[in-house]
């Protein structure tokens, strides 16, 4: 799998000019545009580059906190559209809605130029899928690409022509709620994630009404932020920030997104939303990107609370000239632009080429040929929650799905079990979707209960208590679910993480079970029934205590719409799980940032060595308590040690590296077989292990595959100190296994040139 390269970034300029055009070459200049910005005024210019929350169309949810809040706030944004002050909406839907604006946009302002109307489709639309986390479990890029082109579908029918979304920030800190978003810690599963999402949403050409133009978000190494704590200061090392946290950016806009968000961190001192490094530098000049960058919601406001602007004027003039194009929400380019352009701080062209960049993005869109795409009342009609979508988010479910822990083959269930279902989740819809699900159609969602009920079969049955509430006790709660669970044969608890303890601003120092949880763990696994853990999270957790001793546990993330049947499809083993973690569970919070791929150290732990002075804690050696990459199946599978084609690697040359993969057990199962390196010397300290492919194999019981990977000298690339990619002769290890933790090495010796 060839690593990002410097020289790839230089030939995907070319490619990016031609993917950005759906193919065709795209034109520097283009007289349409260039046309209307010689007529555009500077206010108007500036209102093209100004996105306000769309008032009009919020989600039903907000309008009911206050009735008035939508005529008031629409007429104010219709106004602003009529003078041309007001270039795009997000976070709203809706077609009649969208059409007014639009009209007034496109038959009423002096220019007529369409809206652009973006929101938050990050995991699913009205039928909502596993949140990024979960799916990126499903390691199953294509998957990705199916759930986005899904929700794009959906999206655009309701009027949104832009998502906010692939959410592409590297997570190597779990405290940070906003892990939840992304594909996890691993820059390759990062990579793959991104590329597949912006290819589902924005389909096979921008200017089908169908697609939706991607925004990989946030610009950048946001996931990086001290200590976990959301909105924290970024400290990283150049070779970090190119090596780990960019790649997937980079791999997003080569397979096409023509917009970037920029992020509310700051990197070394300077904030990501007025980092001309970044936005200019890196993403105009070395990787020939040829959309446009929205800040994130007031991220150039918050230059002020940096201590990087003086003040909003400032702010707006530092944010500009760094490359951010468009402003989100704070309303300070079309308040500070004119009079910035007036006084000579910016100067026209570049607000100019600004304006240039937004107009191409809406022309590729194909909103000038057609501004009411998207806002089509038939579709609006017929596109919601269709059977196919909701088979895909029970689909998308299932693959997410991760069995960490199944003691003595416990699952799968039968049918005919006496079940108590006990925990907050239980028979909870309020929180299957987890952050980030703003049009949830909240009518559908399948609980627990509802899915694993209607698996049941006589004499089984099902008894469900809640126990507890997800933060707080419930008086006599614990004596209920003790009631319930006398009477079972095997005791399910759905634990875990509310909707509301994930995502942005969910930072967490202690990422473990809420305590009343925990009590109601520990009394379940105090009657000595079998204890399922159905774990819901949108992070990896330090389990503890009976949650970490149950005999099964899965962790089911937040899995959307389909959420109690696509737990029964596997609870009850109609599926084998095939789910492998994106994330390292570690034993203790106090081990993050934990990540599978970190540097040696010169006191590494090694098996049956003495760990005294070694890289650990008192409490706690470093190891993960299920590493990445982990996931069981209902299968028994079995490694052969891996082989390669040939001792060395030539230069120019490839060898293959396999192994025999065998499913011992008496069941069907879905292997992830991954393919891991070590460079064992190089001129920086190297990750002690590298993600370089995987392969998702189903073998039946007794069956046996050959896995071959091939690998090149690109594989081994690593970012050298002058940020150049390089790969350096020298012996290898290489792994094929089912884990970062598992499987034996063998080498390999690439040659010098
Ligand atoms: C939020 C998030 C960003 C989102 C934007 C618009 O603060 O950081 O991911 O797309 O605002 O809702």
């Amino acid at each position: 799998m060839p690593a990002a390269t410097r020289r790839e970034m230089m030939g995907g300029a070319m490619m990016l000019a031609m993917l950005a055009w759906g193919g065709r070459a795209l034109a520097d200049s283009d007289s349409m545009i260039e046309g209307l910005i010689g007529q555009m005024s500077v206010e108007e210019k500036a209102g093209q580059l100004t996105l306000m929350g769309d008032l009009l169309r919020l989600p039903e949810t907000f309008a009911q906190v206050n009735p008035g809040y939508r005529e008031t706030n629409g007429q104010k944004a219709e106004a602003e559209i009529r003078a041309g002050r007001l270039g795009g909406l997000f976070n709203g839907a809706g077609v009649a809605a969208g059409r007014r604006l639009q009209k007034v946009a496109t038959e009423e302002s002096r220019l007529k130029i369409p809206l652009i109307f973006g929101a938050d489709v990050v995991h699913g639309f009205h039928t909502v899928f596993p949140i990024g986390l979960g799916e990126a479990a499903s390691f199953e890029p294509e998957l990705a690409r199916r759930t986005a082109r899904a929700a794009a579908l959906e999206a655009t029918a309701f009027g949104l022509h832009w998502t906010f979304a692939p959410m592409v920030d590297i997570a190597r800190d779990q405290r940070w709620g906003r892990a939840a978003e992304g594909a996890g810690e691993d820059t390759l599963l990062g990579r793959l994630f991104a590329e597949a999402r912006v290819k589902g949403f924005q389909g096979n050409a921008l200017n089908d009404p169908d697609s939706l133009l991607a925004c990989p978000k946030h610009m950048a190494a946001y996931g990086a932020v001290g200590a976990g704590m959301d909105y924290n200061s970024v400290e990283l090392s150049d070779q970090t920030l190119y090596e780990v946290y960019l790649p997937p950016f980079r791999q997003a806009f080569l397979a096409g997104a023509l917009s970037t968000m920029s992020g509310f961190n700051d990197i070394n001192g300077v904030p990501a939303s007025a980092s001309k490094r970044l936005l200019t530098d890196v993403l105009r000049r070395q990787w020939g990107f040829k959309g446009f960058v929205v800040s994130d919601y007031e991220s150039d406001l918050e230059l002020v609370a940096h201590g990087y602007a003086k003040d909003e004027r400032d702010a707006a003039r530092l944010a500009l000239l760094a490359g951010v194009d468009m402003s989100m929400a704070s309303g300070l380019y079309i308040k500070h632009l004119p009079g910035l352009v007036a006084d000579g701080s910016v100067p026209m062209s570049a607000v100019d080429e600004s304006v240039r960049r937004v107009l191409f993005v809406k022309k590729a869109l194909g909103l000038f040929d057609d501004p009411y795409r998207s806002l089509d009342p038939q579709k609006e009609a017929t596109r919601s929650l269709t059977p196919a979508t909701r088979a895909l988010s029970r689909e998308a479910g299932r693959k997410s799905i991760v069995l960490l822990k199944n003691d003595g083959g416990l699952l799968p269930l039968a049918r005919t079990s006496r079940i108590a279902l006990i925990g907050p989740f239980a028979d909870d819809v309020a929180n299957l979707n987890g952050p980030w699900a703003p049009f949830a159609d909240r009518r559908v969602g399948v609980s627990l209960a509802e899915g694993i009920g209607a698996r049941i079969q006589g004499p089984g049955e099902l008894t469900v208590v809640k126990g507890c509430d997800i933060e707080s006790p419930i008086p006599g709660g614990i004596d209920q679910a003790l009631a319930a669970a006398r009477g079972a044969e095997v005791i399910l608890l759905a634990v875990g993480e509310g909707a509301a303890m994930s995502g942005e601003a969910q930072s967490r120092t202690a990422i473990v079970l809420p305590p009343d949880q925990q009590a109601l763990v520990e009394a379940m696994a105090a009657t000595g029934k079998p204890v399922v853990i159905l774990l819901r999270s949108g992070r990896a957790l330090a389990l503890g205590g009976a949650a970490r001793n149950a005999r099964a546990i899965l962790a089911t993330w937040f899995l959307g719409t389909e959420t109690g049947n696509a737990v029964a499809d596997i609870l009850f083993g109609d599926t084998s799980p095939s789910g492998r973690l994106p994330v390292s569970f570690p034993f203790e919070s106090g081990q993050e940032p934990f990540y599978y791929n970190h540097r040696g150290t010169g006191r590494p732990e090694e098996a049956g060595q003495s760990s005294e002075y070694k890289a650990r804690y008192r409490e706690t050696s470093n190891a993960a308590l299920f590493p990445f990459g982990h996931g069981l199946t209902y299968g028994d599978i079995r490694y052969d040690k891996p082989t390669v084609s040939a001792p060395t690697l030539p230069w120019d040359g490839t060898i293959r590296v396999s192994a025999k993969v065998t499913n011992a057990g008496k069941r069907e199962a879905e292997e992830v077989v991954q393919l891991y390196i070590h460079d064992k010397v190089a001129s920086l300290t190297r990750p002690v292990l590298e993600l370089k492919g995987f392969e998702k194999v189903r073998l039946k019981p007794g069956e046996s595959r050959l896995v071959t990977f091939a690998v090149t000298r690109r594989d081994l690339e690593f970012i050298g100190e002058d940020l150049v990619p390089v790969a350096e002769p020298g012996e290898f290890e290489v792994w094929i296994c089912g884990s970062a933790a598992s499987g034996v090495a063998t080498t390999f010796t690439l040659a010098s040139q």
